[in-house]
């Protein structure tokens, strides 16, 4: 049997039209059935209209079960017939069929057995699933049946209770049954039903067999392609088209249908956003509830009490500090639609199918809404939008509505004005509103924190259509944002949409070109990993004063604040795919220096700390304590006195990014001035023991424990910023003695080694702690309470996120295989992931040992946390630490990347390493200013590797 790679594994046959020509003994049996009762009827009053045996036959009762079919045939005629009649017209339609198979015998299609013969003659499973009662039996007879592994009926639907076609019940059903992921199979039907159940089931390519006008429906339905027979079909090109569907799916976010549950979780989802701004993915006619915010970066303010803190569960007390919080603005793409005074949106009844698409590759989302409104009227509402990539400044949106079955009046309100302001935007006053013909302008400016917001949109209608192009400008921009945006918007002409829409495409191709993950074999895994890039695309700003918060600027979690995710996590990502913008979240810190050195004297220490949470001057604005909404029960918050180790973090980083980029110019300048405050800062902070420095009390990255000592991850990041400042120093020609002073201080700080066992203690006396017990699962799924179970889990040797394991992440040459091994074997029963940052690692560290499963699951679980919302808080914004650990934990944990002069290599285990499935990895990059393209593929069998 051939090897098949990725491609297309199994298919699925219909029978009646596409195996059979039963098709037409069916139709002439519908037609008798249906004759004799409408000619009836219309003996008793009314026109005789004979049943249609193509166009009705086709439109109504094609491919469904029996009493399925007559009840919809009936609906399109406006009939109504007691549920006895329908059973009895369903059951005369069989006799007759019956008849007729007697009468004519089983016909078939000799070029779907043929191709059917190819597929599995090159290992491709197949099956025939088919509503008919008889399936079976005709297959039976005319002696098909051997040419399936799998065959499912009309008996079997009726059996297990399945639904019928349009709903895919059967198709999925069928796919278990081979074993196989829809992602993997191809569906062959003739029926618009059919294809429509193919397409709800997530099958990756449905082809639709048009036997005489029904090829505009069939592709309508959502085929991929319509032949008029199986012998246009090769399996050649079966697989081009089943790659192509494969390599299209995977540049694609989309959700089929409107589940108000999850409505919050997709707004986070399907942001647009260009760095400087993002757009929540609201509906275009938001609901009610819905989190439609526009998010600017840098724009903060007074922290207010109603919103959350990192869980919708915690609240954080009001503070004075000005710029507490990032602002949730009015949302820019709000339409409200009405037919006939009725509003189209999903809160009111009106919604009847939902389609949003999120196209990676364009940054653009597409939404498609039916709406059904008073006597049956349909409309179709199509949008587009996107925030520029090329002009941070614009965000473009596109509107068709499309009456489908109706002349009624459609309007169309695009005022950007939020009809209920003061309760979802309380940090922000509407100034001036002005609207003027096409133009309007809003200007609000922040209550505590005095910034000026513009927003002026141009919108040119058709009818039943229109396009709007918004500017935005703040005074974070200029001192006159008002100007700057009125004079953008007065420029534009209607031509000038598309050519935005055409430099928005080309610079996120460009993006692309240097950012994208080729993943052979597992389209799913490389869309996933495109999630993860393009939300980090979105996150990274131009601005240097500005860097990105544990939540990007895609959700109202933490406040907007930035950690230490922004430099661990998501910053050698862009240092390998955009080095500049990782310069600018270091040149952020630098601008934030003054904030880090108030904080590191009000701790009675020298030079610069950097704030835990950070936000516009460097001041901490971690909040004191939380509160848990459920039971009112408070906790303090340490992280804000004790994880100094991000002032360490600021500093590696620092230097990370000069080893890779080689921007001298950097490095002597802001990253100097990085290095060095912070090694003074720890230069005051350590204390000196009988043989060693210490470093006391503190938090380190497991945030479940507290005023610990000897962190050996905040000692051992210490101890290299110390070190590295005092080599730059030194090469710097700055203050000897001081310089002299650090080299001394890092080689007697302390830093806990390897036990007999391997094991580095986390902090002192970690080993002595109680244990305590959490079982295989339940460490998956972390109550959001467990930070409130304080005293106790402080006393437990129960991590948070990986903390030693941080270690051979940062510093993958300076601990042996086996070390590495020890402490992930001892950590990883202990650690309860209650931290979007520790699953990467894991995956990371657990691929390094060899650890095969556990870097999978590790891996899997990162990849999907948002899309599946696994931690159940994406509605409050997506997790880019966790993105960017991804490509961390694939770049360094499962292709084992290094560098040396001639630029990345992948180490020599990499291929053993890749996951399941995965033929190869493809990736670009930047390395001393050079983007190198590194490729990782499993040898084909019998290939000797080079
Ligand atoms: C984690 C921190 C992280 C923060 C923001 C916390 O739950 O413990 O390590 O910096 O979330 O993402």
């Amino acid at each position: 049997m051939a090897v098949r790679g990725g491609w297309l594994q199994a298919a699925i046959f219909d029978m009646d039209g596409v195996i059979t020509r039963t098709d037409r003994l069916h139709a002439a049996a519908w037609k008798s059935t249906f004759d004799d009762m409408l000619r009836q009827r219309a003996e008793h009053g009314g026109t005789w209209q004979p049943f249609d045996e193509h166009a009705e036959y086709r439109a109504y009762v094609d491919g469904k079960p029996r009493q399925e079919g007559v009840r919809t045939f009936l609906r399109a005629r406006e009939i109504t017939l007691p549920e006895q009649e329908i059973a009895s017209l369903a059951e005369r339609k069989d006799a007759m069929f019956e008849q007729l198979l007697r009468e004519k015998g089983v016909q078939t299609y000799p070029s779907t057995l043929a191709l059917i013969e190819a597929l599995r003659a090159k290992g491709i499973k197949t099956a025939v699933v088919t509503s008919s009662r008889h399936g079976r039996e005709v297959l039976r007879s005319a002696k098909l049946i051997a040419l399936f592994d799998v065959c499912l009926d009309g008996n079997d639907l009726a059996a297990s209770g399945l639904k019928g076609k349009p709903n895919p019940d059967i198709f999925l059903r069928a796919a278990e049954l081979l074993e196989m992921p829809p992602r993997r199979m191809m569906v062959v039907e003739d029926a618009v039903a059919g294809v429509q159940a193919a397409r709800l089931g997530n099958f990756n390519l449905v082809v639709g067999i048009d036997r005489g006008g029904n090829a505009e429906a069939l592709a309508r339905a959502g085929a991929d392609i319509v032949v008029t027979d199986a012998a246009a079909l090769s399996i050649d090109r079966l697989d081009s088209a089943f790659r192509d569907r494969q390599e299209k799916a995977a540049w694609r976010i989309e959700q089929e249908g409107f589940d108000a549950a999850r409505e919050r979780q997709m707004e986070s989802l399907f942001l647009v956003g260009n760095g400087y701004l993002g757009v929540r993915g609201a509906l275009d006619t938001p609901l009610p509830g819905s989190q439609a915010d526009l998010f600017i970066a840098g724009l903060y303010d007074r922290k207010r009490a109603a919103l959350p803190y990192s869980e919708i569960e915690f609240l954080a007390p009001e503070r004075d500090d000005p710029y507490a919080e990032l602002v949730p603005l009015p949302f820019p793409f709000r339409l409200a639609i009405s037919v006939e005074d009725v509003a189209l949106d999903f809160s009111a009844n009106a919604g009847r199918e939902l389609r949003r698409s999120l196209d990676m590759r364009q940054g653009t989302l597409h939404t498609e809404a039916v709406y059904e409104t008073e006597g049956g009227r349909r409309t179709t509402v199509r949008t587009s939008r996107c925030a520029s990539l090329a002009n941070a400044h614009v965000l473009l949106q596109e509107v068709v509505i499309t009456p489908e079955n109706h002349w009624a009046t459609v309007s169309l309100d695009v005022a950007l004005i939020d009809p209920d302001m003061a309760a979802r935007h309380p940090h922000i006053e509407c100034i001036a509103h002005i609207a003027n013909g096409d133009m309007e302008l809003v200007h609000y400016a922040t209550r505590a924190s005095g910034f000026h917001i513009c927003l002026v949109s141009r919108v040119w209608r058709e009818t039943n259509s229109l396009r709007r192009i918004i500017s935005v400008f703040t005074s974070r921009d200029g001192v006159d944002p008002v100007a700057a945006a009125t004079a953008q918007a007065e420029a534009l002409r209607p031509d000038d949409f598309v050519r935005l829409l055409g430099e928005n495409g080309e610079t996120w191709a460009d993006f692309w070109f240097r950012a994208d993950v080729r993943v052979t074999g597992r389209a799913s895994v490389e869309q996933a990993l495109r999630f993860g890039s393009y939300h980090l695309r979105l996150a990274a700003s131009d601005d240097a004063r500005v860097s990105i918060g544990a939540r990007t600027l895609s959700g109202r979690a933490y406040e907007g604040h930035v950690f230490w995710d922004a430099e661990i996590f998501m910053l050698p990502f862009y240092l390998h795919t955009d080095p500049r913008r990782a310069r600018n979240l270091l040149l952020y810190r630098h601008h934030t220096l003054d904030g880090a050195r108030r904080r590191a004297r009000g701790f009675g220490c020298n030079g610069a700390c950097f704030a835990w949470e950070s936000t516009v001057t460097g001041d901490d604005v971690t909040p004191s304590h939380i509160t848990l909404k459920s039971t009112g029960k408070e906790i303090p918050i340490y992280t804000g006195r004790q994880q100094i180790h991000i002032t360490a973090d600021v500093a590696y980083a620092a230097w990370r990014y000069w080893e890779m980029s080689g921007d001298d110019d950097f490095l002597a300048g802001p990253g100097a001035d990085l290095l060095c405050e912070t090694a003074r800062f720890w230069a005051s902070r350590v204390v000196r023991g009988d043989r060693h420095y210490h470093i006391r009390g503190v938090v380190g990255p497991d945030e479940y424990h507290h005023s610990v000592n000897d962190n050996a991850y905040t000692n051992w990041m210490a101890r290299f910023n110390l070190d590295r400042a005092a080599v730059l120093a030194k090469q710097l020609g700055m203050n000897q003695s001081e310089a002299e002073e650090w080299t001394a201080i890092a080689q007697a700080l302390y830093v806990p080694p390897p036990n007999e066992h391997g094991v580095i203690e986390q902090f002192e006396g970690f080993f002595a702690l109680e244990d305590m017990a959490v079982p295989g699962e339940a460490r998956f799924k972390v109550p959001a309470g467990r930070l409130f179970e304080w005293e106790r889990i402080n006393h437990a040797k129960l991590l948070k996120q990986a903390d030693v394991l941080m270690l051979p992440l940062l510093f993958p040459d300076a601990f042996t295989d086996a070390v590495v091994a020890a402490n992930y074997r001892y950590y990883e029963p202990i650690t309860d992931h209650g931290s979007s940052l520790s699953p990467p690692v894991h995956a990371a560290i657990a691929a390094r040992i060899g650890a095969k499963a556990d870097a999978e699951r590790y891996l899997k679980q990162s990849l999907w946390l948002d899309l599946s919302d696994t931690m159940g808080n994406s509605t409050l914004g997506v997790h880019p630490a966790t993105m960017g650990g991804i490509w961390q934990a694939l770049v360094f944990g499962f292709l084992g990347v290094r560098f040396d002069d001639s630029g990345p290599r992948a180490d020599a285990a990499a291929t053993e390493r890749l996951p399941e499935g995965w033929e190869g990895v493809t990736l670009r990059l930047a390395h001393l200013g050079r983007t190198h393209t590194l490729e990782v593929r499993r040898p084909a069998k019998g290939e000797v590797p080079p």
